[in-house]
């Protein structure tokens, strides 16, 4: 992606923050051009005033509305024409660096298939950003919004794999990958039963990045990444289907936390644990009633080949375990009934660690990433019992609380301390300045914030 984000320039437009009680201070030609236009200050609201001599555009005002946030520089660079653009000033209240990522995300745009129509608005970066670090989020958010957004056809489990490896080679990681077969001889159970019934090419593997300095604490993280998902032999109905190819969105939101924390050289070790499948149909497919093994040893009946994602998590979970980490993240597009609960813009999470519950909401508002604590409410954890194995993936109906009743099943698995897990959406359904409509990355810039206040 280009930089939108710019150390200096010759020609950069002036941007002038004002609030709504500022409108009436202005002098009598832009009062006037304000009303002219509807200006009223609101929040990202701009106003293009051009020098009456020779027409160009010399300063654009920006409404703060009442309360100036660094979210309200993503509607605006959304709304300006390609150019580079210079704040008078960074507003009382803002940081900087936020702004300057704010900007970043607002100007992106999946050109992978069609070209935009014009350049991007550029920002010249204000004092006192983190350039580099507003870049590596920027970059990281990107990278996880052009992934969700690019088809199943263009995004299989070999894709991933491709671009897990660019990243640990880009910053001196190491990777493993276990694929096909062999992912029984290194007991990944589940994560081949979900994934076998695709073509060859695309064969189910397990991704694992490693990366840090031994000493440092570490930090699993764990994403869902299902290429594409059909529901399996529990087919999904075709508006159900329509969005599936977004169900990496885990994967992806890993991927980019993980460059995140690498990018910034977090003292921290990471271990980023990736499995990668195509929840397909074939004579092959996994099939309702079918008990399967899984990492841990806990066997699973499949009571709906839908509910995949817990699967693979199981056994992603079950090897995060195994590494004793002071803290694991996992993040999944997990069920259609958090959207329900939340919608599409408020994430839920769930711990059961109330210390890192609290960290991680204070962060989430830092940096204006919308979370919101569920429970691992314990009086549901029965409906995932099974008569004939140790759990079911499909919870009884009773329950009700499936985005619950999903993380119960993912407890089974998680390493017992300093584990959270989010069910995010990883998409935006309705198009706003700023949010255009597709890909989005959630959650992973409150998930960089606690990381850096916990560990930098
Ligand atoms: N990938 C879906 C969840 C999903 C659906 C996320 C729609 C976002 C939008 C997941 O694999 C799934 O199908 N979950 C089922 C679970 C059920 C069968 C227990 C669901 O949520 O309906
Ligand atoms: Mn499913
Ligand atoms: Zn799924």
């Amino acid at each position: 992606m280009s930089d939108v984000l710019i150390a200096s320039s010759e020609t950069a437009v002036t941007l002038v923050p004002i609030t709504e009680a500022g409108v009436a201070g202005l002098p009598p030609f832009l009062r006037g051009l304000a009303e002219q236009e509807g200006f009223k200050a609101k929040a990202g609201q701009v106003l293009k005033a051009s020098d009456p001599g020779h027409g160009r555009l010399e300063q654009v005002f920006v409404g703060l509305g009442e309360q100036p946030k660094a979210d309200i520089f993503r509607a605006v660079a959304a709304k300006l024409a390609a150019g580079d653009y210079q704040l008078s000033e960074v507003p009382a209240g803002v940081d900087p660096t936020q702004l300057a990522i704010a900007w970043g995300l607002g100007t992106y745009r999946f050109d992978r298939y069609k070209p935009a129509k014009d350049g991007p608005a550029n920002l010249v970066l204000p004092p006192g950003a983190d350039a580099e670090l507003a870049t590596a989020v920027v970059h990281a958010c990107a990278l996880a919004r052009d992934m969700v957004n690019t088809p199943a056809n263009d995004m299989g489990p070999l894709q991933i794999e491709t671009i897990a490896s660019e990243i640990a080679e880009h910053f001196g990681a190491d990777i493993a990958v276990v694929a096909g077969d062999d992912l029984h001889d290194a007991n990944y159970p589940a994560v081949h039963a979900v994934g076998r019934a695709a073509a060859a090419h695309r064969a189910p593997r397990m991704i694992e990045i490693g990366w840090g300095r031994a000493g440092d604490p570490l930090v699993a993280i764990v994403g869902k990444g299902v290429v594409f998902d059909t529901g399996g032999l529990d087919i999904k109905p075709s508006s159900g289907m329509r969005l599936m190819k977004k169900d990496m969105g885990g994967a992806a939101h890993a991927l980019a936390l993980a460059r995140m924390v690498m990018a910034a050289r977090l003292p921290v070790r990471l271990a980023v644990l990736i499995p990668a499948v195509e929840n397909a149909i074939s004579g092959d497919a996994m099939r309702p009633g079918d008990v399967i093994a899984s990492r841990k040893g806990l066997s699973i009946e499949i009571g709906n080949t839908d509910a995949e994602g817990r699967l693979i998590l199981a056994d992603a979970l079950a090897r995060a375990a195994e590494l004793d980490p002071v803290l694991t993240i996992d993040m999944a597009t997990l069920t259609g009934a958090a959207r329900v609960a939340l919608g599409p813009q408020v994430i839920p999470f769930f711990t059961d660690d109330d210390a890192l519950a609290a960290d991680l909401a204070a962060a989430a508002e830092a940096v204006g990433d919308p979370l919101w604590r569920l429970p691992l409410w314990a009086g549901y954890a029965e409906s995932v019992d099974s008569d004939i194995a140790d759990l079911k993936n499909d919870p009884d109906a009773w329950a009700q609380a499936g985005s619950v009743t999903a993380a119960l099943f993912l407890q089974r698995f998680a390493p017992k301390a300093g584990w959270v897990h989010l069910d995010i959406f990883a998409w935006n359904p309705k198009a706003r300045p700023g949010w255009p409509a597709g890909g989005e990355a959630q959650a992973v810039r409150a998930l960089f914030q606690l990381l850096q206040a916990r560990y930098r």
